[in-house]
């Protein structure tokens, strides 16, 4: 009998790395949530073998307990950014007096509830994987309070651990690390070549912090099979390699042989580029990626790749 894997995301980056992964696994089957069933996203991924593509919203418990009937093993992402950029949000956003960034926020936290609310009720569930990050107010000690999008996820899975003791046993938490890919996707981040013909990186933290780096549409599924394979209870920092920005450009410019140069350069809002409360959001980001660590460095139950000793291809 083949074990189902339900997976949240599974359009996206993170879900579709880990529907790529268990469709590379014998004795498992998918089921691939979505908003949409007939989107072009959701039609791909049953011309590449996924067995069942459901539609579902983390806005409604009761279509993820439809979704995750039968599930073994669900995997669970919420979607800050998403909330933030739609456009649709902003009305709903104002109506709420927040911040849009806040008001994500709310709303990313009660959807990671529902995720928990929802596997609670699902019997036979196996293993829950939550993907979460850490709780930046609380690890800098009240320091960075306006990592929002760190925080919501944060808050929801201690919502499940306070919440449902049974499923929490069977529950383990992904924090999957800073995507590679966000030196293309964010606009300031993005490298410029100069009229030297050099590449140069900003970043708005210094050059010497350690990130753990991450190739999520490659990593973040072998990463939900070694949490699968392994005890449950787990916090992983999720990385295939722990670096600074500095190392990361070396092998950049080794490999691509390419001159580049970082700088560290403070976010303004002033360009119009990005909203006020951003540039604060992304400010603590920044101070407790350096003071505190990505991770939350202090927190006692994190383990890192090395720690979860299951086939991982990185
Ligand atoms: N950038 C980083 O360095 C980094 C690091 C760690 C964590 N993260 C976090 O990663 C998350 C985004 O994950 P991703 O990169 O995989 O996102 P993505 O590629 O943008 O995909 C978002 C996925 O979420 C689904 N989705 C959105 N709203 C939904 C809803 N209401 N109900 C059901 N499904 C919904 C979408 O499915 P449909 O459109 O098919 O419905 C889509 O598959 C964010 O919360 C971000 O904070 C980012």
């Amino acid at each position: 009998m083949s074990k189902l894997i339900v997976v949240l995301g599974a359009t996206g980056t993170q879900g579709g790395s880990v529907v790529n992964t268990f469709l590379d696994t014998p004795g498992w089957k998918i089921r691939a949530v979505t908003r949409n069933a007939n989107s072009a996203a959701a039609q791909g991924l049953k011309s590449k073998g996924v067995h069942e593509v459901v539609t579902a919203t983390l806005h409604d418990v009761s279509s993820l307990t439809e979704a995750f009937k039968g599930a073994h093993t669900v995997f669970s992402v919420t979607d800050f950014w998403g909330l933030y950029y739609d456009p649709g949000n902003t009305e709903k956003a104002a109506a709420s007096g927040l911040p849009k960034n806040v008001w994500a926020s709310r709303v990313e936290e009660q959807q990671g509830k529902n995720v928990f609310d929802a596997a609670a009720n699902t019997d036979g569930l196996q293993r829950l994987i939550f993907s979460g990050l850490s709780n930046a107010s609380k690890w800098s000690r009240g320091k960075y309070t306006h990592v929002y999008h760190f925080d919501s996820k944060a808050r929801a899975a201690e919502y499940g651990q306070a919440t449902y003791p049974e499923l929490w046993a069977k529950t383990s938490v992904l924090q999957v690390g800073f995507y590679l890919s966000n030196l293309l996707t964010a606009p300031f981040m993005r490298p410029q070549k100069d009229e030297n013909g050099i590449y140069v990186f900003s970043y708005n933290f210094p050059m010497t912090v350690k990130l753990p780096l991450i190739a999520t549409e490659e990593d973040t599924g072998p990463f939900t099979r070694a949490l699968v394979e392994a005890a449950p209870g787990k916090n992983l920092i999720a990385y295939r390699a722990w670096m600074t920005m500095d190392e990361y450009l070396q092998i950049v410019c080794a490999v691509k042989g390419v001159k580049a140069v970082n700088q560290n350069v403070p976010l303004d809002a002033s360009s119009g580029s990005l909203p006020e409360e951003l540039v604060a959001e992304l400010a603590d980001n920044a101070g407790y990626f350096e003071e505190f660590g990505y991770e939350g460095r202090d927190d006692p139950t994190l383990v890192h790749p090395r720690d979860v000793s299951a086939t991982c291809a990185v």
